[in-house]
This record gives C-alpha cells, structure tokens and sequence, in this order.
C-alpha cells in the first residue's frame, strides 16, 4: 500500500479521492460531522500540493436509484465551509457527462461528484462505470477505511485503472487498528450493539474464539431476548434469526466465551414516550424495548472491571433520545474510569458509536475511535478487505 504522503509531484494532478462522507443526516442536517473534520487533513495536504481534487462519496443506502434526501448537498456545503473553498458538486448524471475535464471548464478545484450510489453500477462493482470514472483523474486515493470492507466500483474497481495511494486517514485506522491486534491483552471483551444481526452474524462468529465476553446490546439483543423465550413487544428485531442465534450460542459455549445478553431493559410505547424500567417477562405487546435495565447495566459494568481489553461496536439503547441513553452512557463512563486508571485498552468504533462519544465529549478518552463500523471490525477478525487489498 503507497500513502500519498510520500508523493511529491502532485502538482495540477487530478486526483480522484474516494472519501466516506456517510455522515448522519435528518432534514439535510448533518447530526454528527467526525467523518468530515477526519479527512480535513487529506484535503488540506492536497490542496497545499496544489493538486486538483474530484471527490468520490456515498450517503446511505439509496440502492441504485435518485433519492433526493440523500444527495450530497448538505455535505458539499459543510466541506466549503470547514475547508474555506468553494467545492463544486456536480449532479448532472455522471454516465452523461461529456467533458472530461471540469477543472478547464470551471474555475474551482475541488468538485464533488453526487452520491455514487445514486448508480446501481457502483455496488455491482461495475467495470465499464469503474473505467469512465477512472478516465476523470489522473490519481486514485482511497480514503475512506470505513467503506474498504465493500468490493464497490469506487473502492474495488477504479485502483484497477489508476495508480493508487490510501489517504491519510486511511492510514492512521489501518496502522492503528494494527497495533490494537498486537496490543491486545486478555480477558478481552467485546460489546457490540445496532439493529442488524445477519449484517454482523459472520463477524460475531469469528470473534467469538478471540473473546472472553460477548455482550450484546441494542436492537440486536432483542433477537436473543425473544429467542430465549419473552416476547420483545413491537421493538425492533430481525426476522429469521433463529439459526443464527443458535449457531453464535452454540460457538461460544465450545469457545467458552460468554454470551451475555440484557436481563432487564427499558421500555415505551414509542421513541418519544416516557421510559419505563421491565423485566424481561413484563413487555408487553404494544411496548418497545429502547435501552437496557441498571441489572443489565451493573453486569457490564462488572464485566468492564474485570476486562483488559473493550470493544465497543453499537450502543446500547436508542440514545439519540436522551431518556434511553443512560445504558450506553454508563457503559462509556465505566470504559473512560478504567482507561483513565490505566486497567483497560480500549476500543470504539461505528457511526452511532462515534456520535455517542463525540455528544458526551468523550472521543479522546478512549485508546482508539475509529470512524468504522463494519470495516472496523471485518479488519479485526483478520479479513481482507477488498478496498486495502486493490491498493496492494
Ligand atoms: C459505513 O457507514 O459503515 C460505511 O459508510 C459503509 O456503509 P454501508 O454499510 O451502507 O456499506
């Protein structure tokens, strides 16, 4: 892997740089920035080498099609003004576009081209689109780890067709992320959270023999909660999870490692109602579990106590609403304690987990945040990943 840091003559290149502006949006509102200010620096270094930038970035998951509130805009807006220039986004489909230069045809430097994934060639790792694409620059960066686990066009393909460098992003998750492997000291455990069991089913199941404790949380734990027989009302929970549960309960008990899942949560009737403490067998069906209970709590934070190594993927409950944070607070104070007291190394990752530290001021209290999320922890389980293997 060649980080551009090292090139020199970067002078009036065009560069294509593949960046994961994947930021949270509601209303065109940018909720947490982290992803932005983190690749400051790239545009920065590229800027001073005065070369010529075309950015390269999805939001969401709009699945080959025109969503209008997932266009770039709002992104555009807010890279202009942290980088104090203008950025030039361009919507004009990109299959269509007849020059091949903007740079001659406009007076800006930096252009951005609207959500990738607006095309369906993008997650079809299309080569005829990866091409067209490619003949718009001189350079690929891929700066965006946290999309480096997706074999798309824009990270897969286009470093077929260019020389290819990772940004300086890139570099700090990948090199960090490598001394975090080698650091690791045991009992390890890992608290993972969010709303989709099947997105992360292979992951969990190879870090269960790496592990001493599994914990899981949020809308996932809701799945194991009404498999192990209580009904979860009308919270949130993937069909057809069963196989999968049995298949991560049975890995753990033959890897001995602990599952742990809540044993008391926090309920409503919707994410605007008022919270109400339950145990497992009094939810009933129009309510939703929306935190975990100060049991579930006080067996994690017991467990943090005696960890040597956190990870942390997920919040616990949906704290975007601040009457169903407490869980996943109290598990980041408990963290921060034990770091600052030098008795843990720890880890944090993912969108949601990110915005949850960065509300609480917490970011640097940890041992690492990574802005990743999948690519986190697909890096940790020793994957390849396709997005750093097509840089090597
Ligand atoms: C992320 O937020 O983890 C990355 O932007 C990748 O997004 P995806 O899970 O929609 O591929």
């Amino acid at each position: 892997m060649r980080s551009i840091i090292n090139e020199k003559n970067l002078n009036n290149k065009k560069i294509l740089l593949r960046l994961d502006l994947n930021v949270p949006l509601e209303k065109d509102k940018i909720t947490d920035t982290t992803r932005i200010d983190k690749i400051l620096p790239t545009l920065n270094f590229l800027i001073k080498k005065k070369a010529k930038i075309i950015i390269l970035s999805h939001v969401g998951r709009p699945k080959g099609k025109i969503v209008e509130e997932l266009s770039l805009k709002p992104i555009c807006e807010e890279l202009q003004n942290k980088l104090k220039k203008k950025v030039k986004l361009i919507s004009e489909n990109i299959k269509k576009i007849k020059s091949k230069n903007f740079f001659s045809d406009y007076n800006e430097d930096i252009f951005i081209l609207e959500n990738i994934r607006f095309y369906s060639e993008e997650e079809q790792n299309d080569n005829k689109f990866a091409q067209m694409i490619s003949n718009l620059g001189d350079i690929y960066i891929n700066d965006a780890f946290s999309c480096s686990h997706r074999a798309h066009a824009s990270i897969y393909k286009i470093p077929k067709f260019l020389p290819s460098f990772s940004g300086l992003q890139l570099d700090l998750e990948v090199n960090a992320l490598n001394r975090i492997t080698s650091e690791i000291t045991r009992p390890i455990t890992c608290i993972i959270g969010g709303s989709k069991i099947s997105t992360k089913i292979n992951v969990i199941k190879n870090l269960i023999p790496k592990f001493d404790n599994f914990i899981i949380v949020g809308g996932m734990a809701n799945n194991f909660i009404e498999y192990f027989g209580n009904s979860v009302g009308k919270s949130i929970k993937e069909k057809n999870c069963d196989k999968i549960i049995e298949e991560i309960t049975f890995l753990s008990k033959k890897e001995k490692c602990k599952l742990i899942y809540p044993e008391d949560v926090i309920v409503s009737k919707d994410v605007n109602g008022p919270p109400k403490k339950k145990e497992l067998s009094e939810i009933l069906s129009d309510e939703m579990i929306l935190d975990i209970g100060p049991k579930t709590i006080d067996k994690i934070t017991k467990i943090i106590d005696n960890s040597k190594t956190i990870l942390w993927n997920g919040p616990a409950g949906y704290f975007e609403n601040p009457n169903f944070a407490y869980g996943s607070i109290q598990i980041a104070k408990k963290i921060i304690e034990n770091n600052k007291a030098n008795k843990i190394f720890s880890v944090a990752g993912g969108g949601d987990t990110v915005s949850l530290l960065n509300n609480l001021n917490a970011v640097n209290e940890f041992n690492f945040v990574s802005t990743a999320g999948g690519a986190f922890l697909e890096y940790l389980e020793g994957k390849n990943l396709p997005g750093i293997n097509a840089l090597n």
